[in-house]
């Protein structure tokens, strides 16, 4: 794996050599005016997601912005969430636990104090586990199979002394090919165990808040400790 590192006074771009193009360096280029078909995800205060087309290609950018100087500061001593996602997108391939394939990260700075960032990530076609799971009204076996692979990963996770710390239902993209886990700047590895049992117990709580509507999943996740 070959990784392409830029470094400008008002930009940081890091990008996998297998994807270098004129398509992706002048997505990089102009990553603040997009020139290419957008359609936004969500857009939130703090990040906007957006699929964009880039020649035949459908991939996702995450951009973060920074919403005051409180978390400029804070950025500027620690990694930006665009970098938080690019290193453990790295992670979980590792782990084989699913994952958008990473792209390139980018960050905006101004000299030593960063402004907005950029994850940039290929496109998994697929539903949210919420809407994948609440299409069942009984035990199917392709339920079973999809949630064991998602318990699986999930453990995988945790045998890593990894805690998500963002387990939404809507962080887990279903399809055929299996559960695809987005969302990962918040992750957060531990070397201490009592901090890593404390917030594994917060991701498994926050987890089955999930499925509080729905019972069959309650029973089917129900074994997850
Ligand atoms: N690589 C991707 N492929 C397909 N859909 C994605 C991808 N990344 C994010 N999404 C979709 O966009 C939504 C928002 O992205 P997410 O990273 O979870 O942002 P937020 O931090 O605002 O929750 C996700 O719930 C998911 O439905
Ligand atoms: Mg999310």
């Amino acid at each position: 794996m070959n990784v392409v590192t830029r470094r400008h006074w008002h930009k940081k771009t890091v990008y996998l050599k297998e994807y270098e193009s004129p398509a992706l360096l002048d997505l990089i280029e102009n990553i603040d005016q997009l020139s290419c078909p957008v359609h936004y995800l969500k857009e939130g205060d703090t990040t906007t997601v957006m699929r964009v087309e880039v020649n035949d290609k459908t991939w996702v950018i995450k951009k973060y912005n920074l919403i005051n100087m409180w978390s400029r500061i804070k950025r500027a001593l620690t990694l930006s969430r665009a970098a938080r996602s690019w290193r453990f997108s790295f992670l979980l391939r590792c782990l084989e636990i699913k994952t958008p394939s990473p792209i390139a990260f980018i960050e905006n700075a101004w000299g030593p104090f960063r402004k907005e960032s950029y994850f940039i990530s290929e496109y998994i076609p697929g539903v949210t586990a919420l809407d994948y799971f609440s299409k069942f009204t009984s035990k199917e076996e392709e339920m079973i199979v999809m949630a064991n692979k998602l318990l699986r990963q999930i453990k995988l996770l945790f045998q890593a002394g990894v805690t998500y710390r963002d387990m939404k239902a809507s962080n887990f993209i279903i399809n055929p090919e299996g559960v695809f886990f987005v969302d990962l700047e918040g992750m957060r590895r531990y070397k201490n165990s009592f901090l890593f049992k404390r917030a594994k117990m917060r991701d498994i709580k926050r987890f089955k808040k999930n499925w509080k509507e729905m019972p069959l999943c309650q029973e089917i996740f129900f074994s997850l400790t």
